[in-house]
């Protein structure tokens, strides 16, 4: 059935007419990383991100072959994983790829149905429905892959009332730094190789009944060196967004083809994280240790009240409060956002954080690519990688 843009709502109301929404996805349930080390992964997220201790599986709790801590912040659930063993198939994930995102959780109501649906429309399957039971109830979850060896699970949590998952138990620590205002996921990117970002537009569109509601060329997004080109696709209710990005040919290596370098394959380049009130949880995160790309340039700023036009009026904040943290700003019709971008979280120059506060705007910062990307190519610069 032929699906009709109408709106974009990032609530509840469906962003298409005319279609039964064969995919109901509720939200994001939980966003694994596979790392080299989860001990220490878990106490920077918690040092550096203010994210709470949540949930634990290991030796201690019959999880022989891998470890895995579950960290939480608003309604963000981080899970942590480290192979025990040179068995565990994870080790080949990491040997590849170093630290990244193995898992991208969508919390559904009905997970077989999730997979009988994705999977008839071709998916590949990472594995079939599992009911995974304990005391607190039962959870049933089923897997398909996306891109690279990107994967996404289904979990169906509507018979459960444990801390995270059976096999889990709750994890009190005595250390818990305060948290920095964190809320929910807003958007998740991911980048995929030459020629390769419509066969994903096409695979969310006709296996996950997403639709593209933004698109990006790069005639937009270019700086004097690099391009790229991006398209963001939207589950039906506007929960789940995923733009994906794609490299496009000029004169030197974009952050993309770095990122497709260093990682190897396809895989999730950002999570954005939404923020209530940026300032204070970037102060926050600064303090913290946590690195930021370095800040555009004055005339950058300068230009705020010329590009926000009438959105000025309702700004609330300081432009030299926002110039100061380097945070950058942008405008649509509808509004304004607030973002700003950290450095990559690990060695290799693959995944990364973007905090963002939407004040109204419900675009992407288009209007920041170019400030952003001369930003990274001054980092790329750096690192030799330009
Ligand atoms: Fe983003």
């Amino acid at each position: 059935m032929k699906k009709t843009l109408k709106s974009v709502d990032y609530g509840l109301e469906k962003i298409f007419d005319g279609a039964q929404d064969f995919l109901p996805l509720l939200g994001t349930d939980f966003v694994e990383f596979y790392v080299g080390n989860a001990k220490q992964a878990a106490h920077f997220y918690k040092t550096a991100f203010g994210f709470q201790s949540l949930a634990y599986k290991g030796l201690e709790t019959g999880s022989k072959d891998e470890v895995s801590y579950v960290l939480k912040q608003g309604k963000i659930r981080l899970v942590l994983t480290t192979p025990l063993n040179s068995k565990s198939p994870i080790n080949d994930h990491l040997r590849k790829h170093g630290d990244g995102v193995k898992v991208i959780a969508l919390w559904v109501e009905d997970a077989h149905k999730a997979y009988e649906e994705t999977t008839k429309r071709g998916a590949k399957s990472y594995f079939e429905p599992r009911i995974h039971r304990d005391e607190h109830g039962e959870i049933v979850t089923s897997g398909i892959y996306t891109y690279g060896e990107t994967v996404h699970v289904f979990v169906e949590r509507k018979n459960y009332n444990g801390v995270f998952f059976p096999g889990y138990i709750p994890w009190e620590s005595d250390y818990n730094p305060p948290n920095a205002g964190l809320k929910f996921i807003d958007h998740m990117v991911g980048n995929v190789g030459w020629g390769e970002m419509d066969v994903w537009v096409k695979w969310y569109e006709e296996v996950m009944g997403f639709v593209n509601f933004l698109s990006f060329d790069d005639k937009q997004i270019h700086t004097e060196y690099s391009a790229l080109m991006s398209k963001v696709m939207s589950n039906g209710n506007g929960r789940i967004k995923f733009p994906i990005n794609e490299p496009a040919k000029a004169e030197k290596r974009s952050q993309i083809e770095e990122y497709l370098d260093f990682y190897e394959d396809c895989g999730v380049q950002h999570l954005a994280v939404a923020t209530d009130d940026i300032i204070a949880t970037v102060k926050h995160l600064r303090s913290n240790g946590v690195e930021f790309l370095p800040p555009p340039p004055q005339a950058y700023y300068d230009a705020i009240p010329e590009r926000l036009g009438e959105h000025m009026s309702i700004m609330k904040e300081d432009i030299s409060a926002l110039q100061e943290l380097s945070i950058l700003v942008d405008a649509d019709e509808e509004g304004y956002l607030l973002q700003i971008f950290t450095k990559p979280v690990e060695d290799r120059p693959t995944l990364f954080f973007e905090i963002i506060q939407r004040m109204g705007a419900k675009g992407f910062g288009a209007g920041n690519f170019k400030a952003l990307f001369e930003s990274i190519e001054r980092e790329q610069a750096n690192r030799g990688t330009l």
